[in-house]
Formats: C-alpha cells, structure tokens, sequence
C-alpha cells in the first residue's frame, strides 16, 4: 500500500453537460456502463493507493456517495468532503486540509479518464520525491485546458485555458503532489474566473524554485466534460471491451465485440460492436451500431441506434431515422406519434439539446 493519499475531485457544476448533469454529477455518466468516476477510483487502487477522499458538491454529493459507498468494493476506504462551492481546484484541495492531513498525494479530477492508468507515475514520484509532478499530453485545442511550457522535463511555465498558448501540451487531470501545494493554494487569489486555480498554484511552486516534474501520459486520455469528448471515451473504451453473454438473443445476430449484460434480450436485431447492452435490456427489430452502450434497462423496438450513450430505463421506439452521436438521460423516451406527417412533437425538459437533420 502506497503512504499516498487520493484526492478525487467529484464536485463542480458540470454546466457544459447539462441538462443531464442538472439533476445529476457528471462523473456518473456512464463511459461503456461504468460511471466515469470509477475509472478514477479503480486507476488509484491500482497503483496502490487506497486512502480516497472524495470532494463533492452539496447537490451532486449524495448521488455520489450512494454509488461509491464506503469504497469497500473496490478495495478503498472511501473519505467524503463537502465543498461548498465550485470554487476551483485549488479551493478543493484547501477544502480537504483534514483528510490530507500533512501528506502527499494524488489529486485525480473525477470526470478524467487516463487508458494506461498512473500506476507508474505514482511509483516515479514515490522513488524521486520532487514538489509536483504533472501528466501532459499533446492537444490539437490547448486553449481548452491547463497548458505547460517545458524546458527539457522541466517545467518552466504554466497557464490555465490561455488564449495564446505557449505549447500544445495540455495538463491532464491527474496531479502528484507534496504538501507543499497546500501551502501554494493558500497565497491565490481568485482568477479571471473567479475560481482558485491548481495550475497557478504549481506555477507558484515553479517560481520559488521548486521542483516540478512532468510525463507525456502514453495512452489515451479524455476529459469528458463535454458531449464530444464523452462519446469519444465511450468509443476508446468499448474498442477494447472483451465479449461476453449473460443474456438471451433470438433470431438475432450478434457481430464483433458486444457485452450482454445478465439479464438484457434481443430479439429479431442486428447489433455490430463494438456495443454494450446492459442488465434486463430489451432490444426488438432493431439495428444496434458500433459505439454504442445501452444502459441497464434500456428498451430500443423498431430503431436504428449507433455511436451514442443511452442511459438506464430510457426507452426509443419507431424512429423514421437512425439516432447517432447522442446522448440520452435516464427515463428517457423517444417515440414516434401519430400526429400529421413533417411535424414534431416534443417534452423536452430544460435545457436540452435537439438537432433535427
Ligand atoms: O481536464 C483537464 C483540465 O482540468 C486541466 O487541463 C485544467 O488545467 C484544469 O483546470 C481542469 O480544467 P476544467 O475546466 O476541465 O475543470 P473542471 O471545472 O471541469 O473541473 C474538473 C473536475 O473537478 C470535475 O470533476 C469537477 C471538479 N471540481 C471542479 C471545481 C471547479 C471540483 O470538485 N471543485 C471545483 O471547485
């Protein structure tokens, strides 16, 4: 067991994911029906830390812990800690002073997905002790992110979301951090966002002559904080899903990688993995396109789906045409009517997002 501690970050307001992230946390969405956040959690396990906090937001919070638990699943004991506003990275960490109490650590951000995990950065870090050590990745959209300036390995500047940006190597959302960054995070004040920003406090570290290490991470990552980027990480992860079946097809045809989950029927369909289809599922005279995970419950009759998220106990049935690079909430329902032909008719709740083609 790693001395490391981990800091997940699971509060914020997931405002580019909304409406689903209105009612709940983005780092529950599902990646391949797996809460994003898990990802995070089972990549710290893995690299032997265990002692998780996990900072939440006072709406999205109780959700969260109603899906982690006390962490015992998945070998962690699970800490939670409430921060009030989204106040910036920086201001959680402050805000999880306690539960840090004096010891390195590894801040992850909950809606940050890394394929190759971090077990070896941990290990580098654990062996060469530096003040922060940082995860970089080369972006074709820089201004997106926390963007690195290097001199060698050495990190000579940092700045967040910048217009100009000095390199295109974006910060990934997985930080390793002695308690000295607790130290930096006290001296910020707000930026233009009004938020405390993690990257001026490594900054901060950079320029009192700290050492501030960093890796180019090797496999993919993905911040799934938008609808594109979280499409693209269903897509990476169902890629390299194995097959399996614990459901029940008939008259049905099953093509490359799918999982079926227990329970899930397919009846009279097509489905082309790589997909995913989740627990008592129910899928009837449909056509089931690569990228696609279909969440527990889910019932598709009469429908083309590919390339898109559906969550659990949404149903679509009669669709004149296929669904594709889409994300549909839980309780869904997405039909055809028998209302005058070339007219649509909708209930659509707050803020959503519908692209007629
Ligand atoms: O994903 C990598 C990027 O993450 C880095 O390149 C940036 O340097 C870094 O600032 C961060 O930028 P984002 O704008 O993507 O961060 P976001 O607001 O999405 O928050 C990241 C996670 O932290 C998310 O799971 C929500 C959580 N969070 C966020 C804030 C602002 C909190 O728990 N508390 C907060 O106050």
């Amino acid at each position: 067991m790693s001395e490391l501690k981990g800091l997940i970050l699971s509060g914020g307001a997931g405002t580019r994911l909304r409406p689903i992230t209105h009612t709940s946390a983005k780092q529950l969405v599902p990646v391949a029906n797996k809460p994003v956040l898990f990802y995070g959690i089972e990549a710290l396990v893995e690299a032997g830390i265990t002692r998780i906090g996990i900072v939440i937001a006072p709406g999205t919070g109780d959700e969260i812990r109603e899906a982690v638990g006390d962490g015992s699943v998945f070998g962690a004991e699970v800490t939670y800690i409430v921060q009030p506003k989204p106040a910036g990275l920086a201001h959680a960490v402050l805000t999880a002073e306690d539960f840090l109490g004096g010891s390195s650590f590894v801040m992850y951000l909950g809606d940050n997905l890394l394929r190759d995990g971090i077990a070896d950065i941990v290990e580098a870090f654990e062996a060469e002790r530096p003040d922060a050590s940082i995860m970089l990745t080369p972006v074709p959209d820089p201004s997106s992110y926390g963007v690195a300036e290097l001199e060698g390995e050495r990190v000579v500047r940092l700045v967040e979301k910048p217009e100009d940006p000095p390199s295109n190597l974006a910060l990934v959302g997985v930080y390793l951090f002695s308690p000295k960054i607790v130290e930096a995070a006290r001296q910020l004040e707000p930026s233009r966002r009004g938020e405390l920003e993690i990257t001026e406090a490594i900054q901060s570290l950079v320029d009192s002559g700290g050492d501030v290490r960093s890796r180019i991470v090797g496999g993919w990552w993905k911040d799934t904080g938008r609808l594109d980027d979280m499409l693209e990480a269903n897509r990476l992860v169902l890629d390299e899903i194995k097959p399996s079946n614990e459901g029940h097809c008939e008259d049905s045809k099953l093509e490359g990688r799918v999982v079926l989950e227990e329970g899930a029927v397919i009846r009279r369909s097509l489905i082309r993995g790589p997909v995913v289809i989740g627990r008592d599922a129910v899928i009837e005279d449909s056509y089931i396109g690569p990228y696609t995970s279909l969440g527990d419950r889910v019932e598709v009759r009469r429908s083309e789906i590919e390339h898109s998220i559906v969550l659990a106990d949404s149903v679509v049935e009669d669709l004149p045409s296929r669904l594709e690079a889409s994300l549909l909430g839980r309780r869904v329902r997405v039909t055809k009517s028998d209302g005058p032909a070339r007219t649509l008719k909708m209930l659509v709740g707050d803020r959503s997002e519908i692209e007629i083609i």
